[in-house]
């Protein structure tokens, strides 16, 4: 359960100050699939680094899972992304020499596990993904939206709580984003893990159990659907 509690973020640069966001609050479920709309500039990338543990706030607090995580320092945020978060991002932020099986695999190296554990671990969720067969390409030998799957079974190969995904499809043609996007809504329902997306895009929003649009810093509507 993610708990945002008045959360601010101001972006100082020379004189000015930008108020990415002004006092949001949301609270959110295990499971939920939730997509954070909103135009340009409104706030989500900032929100979603706060929430991601990338960023530091300046008001308010963010608790995950019952842990403070807005009072964390910097080696404690780390730690703490490692053991519950996956990262997707709108321009995939693969390795390019690694293949695609060194790209998923890595992060369980990292964690220490036996290779047979990473083996076993790595090929089963690129199978899931849908890249079996394609292990061993680099991702420049592969498409966008193969390359975003990539990204999926990365984030998704050390069984994290929580998944955050900013503009996930941006870079896709709107027939290979829905493809993600049920690939990511799949993988939801089956390890019911909390998936937290960004998109200006209509179709992309239809997907989402929970609908948080944000302007100008604030929150404007949350509304839930039955899907
Ligand atoms: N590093 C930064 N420095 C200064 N201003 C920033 C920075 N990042 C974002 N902003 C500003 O904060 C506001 C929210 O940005 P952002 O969270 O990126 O919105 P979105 O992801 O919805 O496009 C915008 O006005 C943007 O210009
Ligand atoms: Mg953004």
């Amino acid at each position: 359960m993610i708990q945002i509690q008045n959360v601010e973020r101001n972006y100082k640069t020379g004189e000015s100050v930008v108020k990415a966001l002004r006092g949001v609050s949301l609270s959110i479920d295990n499971g939920e699939f939730l997509s954070i709309a909103g135009p340009s500039g409104s706030g989500k990338t900032t929100l979603l680094n706060l929430i991601g543990c990338i960023d530091a706030l300046d008001g308010g607090d963010i608790v995950i899972n019952n842990i403070p995580v807005s009072k964390m320092n910097k080696n404690e945020k780390t730690e703490f992304r490692r053991n519950n978060l996956g990262f997707i991002f709108q321009t995939y932020n693969l390795i390019p020499v690694l293949s695609a099986y060194e790209n998923v695999s890595f992060v369980l190296s990292i964690m220490g596990l036996d290779d047979k554990e990473i083996h076993e671990r790595t090929m089963k969720i690129l199978k899931e993904v849908g890249l079996e067969g394609m292990e061993n390409r680099r991702p420049d030998k592969l498409s966008g939206g193969q390359q975003q799957r990539i990204a999926i079974a990365r984030a998704l190969v050390k069984g994290p709580s929580i998944v955050l995904a900013d503009e996930p499809t941006a870079n896709l043609d709107s027939k290979t984003g829905e493809g993600i996007l049920k690939l990511m809504k799949e993988m939801n329902k089956k390890y019911n893990t909390t998936f937290l997306f960004s998109t200006h895009d209509p179709m992309v929003m239809d997907y989402a159990n929970r609908l948080v649009s944000l302007h100008d810093g604030l929150i404007i509507s949350d509304e839930r659907r039955d899907k």
